[in-house]
């Protein structure tokens, strides 16, 4: 089963306009070289305040358009209402985006979300027509404790509940151990590969085979330039969600390129 590799840039609450236009101009330019075939699926997730001008160079670059997509970074699973401060799957999709993120481990540990409202964001996602990058990982005393297989199963098992096998099979989960985001600490890549593999026996038991067989799971935390080609070498790691190492053209293009050296 050949899964197409999707190389995301998180860029979190980072970078006002001027500078995401830039940056997306610096890793929209590098695509050109490339036909939509031989590169990753890449998916950019910029501020809400953001998207407007990463869509507009998308849709006037002529060429480029349609080798990066756009994500939110979160969404209400509401398609409007009295829900200050939110943003329904509708209206990203207007402003774009044709993937969101949620369950980010920023998003648990700050915003108290749930896996409840998690599984939610997912089915409004779908039933919108978008694609829901779904995260799940463990914390450091999760790990030392020994229980990261049966907490990130729970995770799983919860964000794709009720959903169908075509629905789980076009959805990204991104496996990002919490103690590896932004640590500059990479968790070993036959380890990820690992929990990954275990993620992917989770899908095929609450859904399918063939779903499991087909769902993109990324790997994330402390990617950059130097480890992408050994995880992108792993049996089961389909891809990257990419904190830090996007919010620079020079590295994030590095991590696409690396990728297809391993894996079109
Ligand atoms: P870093 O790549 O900065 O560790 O962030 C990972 C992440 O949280 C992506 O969503």
């Amino acid at each position: 089963m050949s899964r197409k590799p999707i190389i995301a840039g998180n860029w979190k609450m980072n970078l006002l306009q001027d500078e995401a236009k830039a940056l997306f101009e610096g890793i929209e330019k590098f695509t050109r070289d490339f036909t939509a075939p031989q590169l990753p699926t890449i998916v950019i997730a910029p501020v809400f305040t953001s998207l407007n001008v990463v869509h507009t160079i998308k849709c006037n670059c002529g060429c480029g358009g349609d080798k990066v997509a756009i994500a939110a970074q979160n969404c209400h699973w509401e398609n409007s209402g009295a829900y200050t401060g939110e943003v329904s799957v509708e209206m990203l999709k207007d402003a774009g985006c044709s993937y969101i993120i949620i369950g980010h481990s920023e998003r648990r540990q700050y915003f108290s979300e749930t896996d409840e409202m998690i599984n939610k964001k997912a089915k409004a996602i779908l039933a919108g027509g978008l694609i829901p990058i779904i995260c799940c990982g463990e914390t450091l005393e999760q790990r030392e404790a020994g229980v990261t297989d049966q907490h990130i199963a729970t995770q799983i098992r919860a964000a794709l509940k009720g959903l169908s096998e075509e629905e789980v099979a076009k959805s990204v989960i991104a496996y990002e151990p919490i103690w590896a985001i932004g640590t500059g600490k990479t968790c070993d890549s036959k380890e990820a590969n690992r929990v990954i593999a275990m993620i992917r026996n989770v899908v095929k038991e609450v859904s399918s085979e063939k779903a499991g067989d087909a769902i993109r799971i990324l790997y994330g935390g402390s990617v950059k330039p130097a480890t992408i080609e050994e995880q992108m070498s792993q049996s089961d790691i389909d891809g990257a969600l990419v904190g830090g190492a996007s919010l620079k053209a020079d590295s994030f293009n590095e991590i696409i390129a690396n990728t297809m050296k391993v894996r079109a």
